[in-house]
């Protein structure tokens, strides 16, 4: 490492932390993938012990946090820039500095004006931000997102922000299924992939305690360990009909699907989610795809387009184009009006697209056309298979 270059992002870091100017630091491009470490976001943490700096080791398929105390969790920072990661971004209150660490070793480092909001700010956002409730709510502070005063914690305010972001969007299409009804129904819910509960959580808050509808609701996880403390929470909650069940996406059994939410659900598995909604006639499918990697893996472009796919960051924008693309118009093919939006927009991730497909026919009167259209973007693009329409063919 070049030491007078570094050694000036280091000093400033340290600066920024004592005087609790940091807003996050995050840490990636590793240099070896095989550690499974994409990137650590470092935030300052206010725990009961005093002040420590808070790391998220992002993971591809989970997020592990560990605290530190300021002089061990610099010595950590600068571990990692040095063996470990080619990329530092560090977000201020007053200016943004990145260090990039080029493959020949050689150090540059690049000031710019800032970008983020303090958290504080945050906690003064519009209501329309914080469409769930903080105080006495029991499944934020047991997932770490409140504190025991039930404020959000700075390190936990982008998912928070994510939770609130969620639940305005699907907002509407729950209203648009009650609308009809004067007394409030009930409905089975299925959230494939439901992870550490997050959102699964937030979902049955707002339905049971906002909308005034009687959410049944199943979170589907192949981790045991999150399906055992996701009901430990559910129970201290008091969230009754909140269960969550080990099992695949695939073969899960579920009384009924009303209601079908795959949100990151990985590659194909947001595939066999939308695919289970679709064959239970759910009402509403709702899913945040995750990675692309099945399409990817099959692009094969001969024709005058070939040069878009030549690219690698393009091709896997290409591939996750093609699949959503195909996943809304097979949504439309089987009778559902789809829309396809950003979920929420990140520095950090590129898993923003949302697709929700509303049932209003059993069958498009253009089933034929559309699987036309199907057909010719999967010619154009020499792609043999994929996977929802492989499964949907299959079945029928
Ligand atoms: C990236 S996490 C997303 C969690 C949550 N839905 C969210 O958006 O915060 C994806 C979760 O899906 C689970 N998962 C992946 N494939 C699955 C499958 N086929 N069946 C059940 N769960 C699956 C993983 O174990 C992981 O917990």
């Amino acid at each position: 490492m070049e030491n007078n270059l570094s050694d000036r992002f280091f000093d400033k870091l340290t600066a920024v932390i004592n005087n609790k100017e940091l807003i996050k630091l995050v840490i990636s491009n590793p240099k070896i993938k095989s550690s499974g470490i994409n990137s650590i976001i470092i935030t300052i943490a206010q725990l009961k012990r005093g002040y420590r700096l808070s790391f998220v080791y992002r993971y591809s398929t989970k997020d592990i946090t560990k605290n530190y105390e300021f002089v061990e969790g610099v010595a950590l920072i600068k571990k990692a820039l040095v063996e470990d990661f080619s990329n530092g971004d560090l977000f201020c209150i007053k200016e943004n500095i990145s260090l990039v660490t080029t493959p020949s070793g050689k150090i540059k480092i690049n000031t710019h004006e800032p970008t983020l909001q303090p958290v504080s700010a945050f906690r003064h956002d519009k209501v329309k931000d914080r469409l769930i409730n903080t105080a006495g709510n029991i499944y934020l502070r047991e997932l770490e997102i409140t504190n025991a005063n039930w404020e959000v914690r700075r390190e936990m305010s982008d998912k928070f922000r994510q939770i609130n972001r969620y639940i305005e969007l699907i907002e509407p299409e729950i209203k648009e299924l009650t609308k009809d009804f004067t007394i409030p129904q009930e409905y089975h819910i299925a959230d494939m992939g439901s992870g550490k509960g997050y959102l699964t959580f937030a979902l049955y808050d707002y339905l049971a305690n906002t909308l005034g509808v009687i959410p049944m609701m199943t979170g589907v996880e192949l981790r045991e360990d999150l399906v055992k403390s996701c009901n430990i929470i559910a129970k201290k909650s008091g969230f009754n009909q909140l269960f969550f069940k080990t099992g695949t996406i695939q073969e899960v059994e579920l009384q009924k699907i009303d209601i079908l939410i795959a949100l990151h659900a990985c590659d194909t598995a947001t595939d066999d989610a939308i695919y289970r909604g679709i064959k239970s006639n759910a009402s509403l499918i709702v899913c945040a795809p995750c990675c692309h990697k099945q399409i990817r893996k099959e692009l094969n472009v001969t024709n005058e387009l070939s040069n878009i796919t030549k690219f690698g960051i393009l091709k896997e924008r290409q591939a996750e184009i093609i699949t959503d693309t195909i996943r809304a118009l097979l949504l439309e093919a089987h009778g559902y009006k789809t829309k396809v939006f950003e979920f929420i927009s990140t520095e950090h991730t590129p898993k923003n697209v949302m697709i929700v497909g509303r049932k209003i026919s059993s069958m498009s009167p253009i089933f034929g056309k559309i699987m036309e259209d199907v057909a010719t973007i999967k010619k154009i693009f020499g792609i043999e298979r994929h996977h929802l329409e492989q499964a949907l063919r299959g079945k029928e």
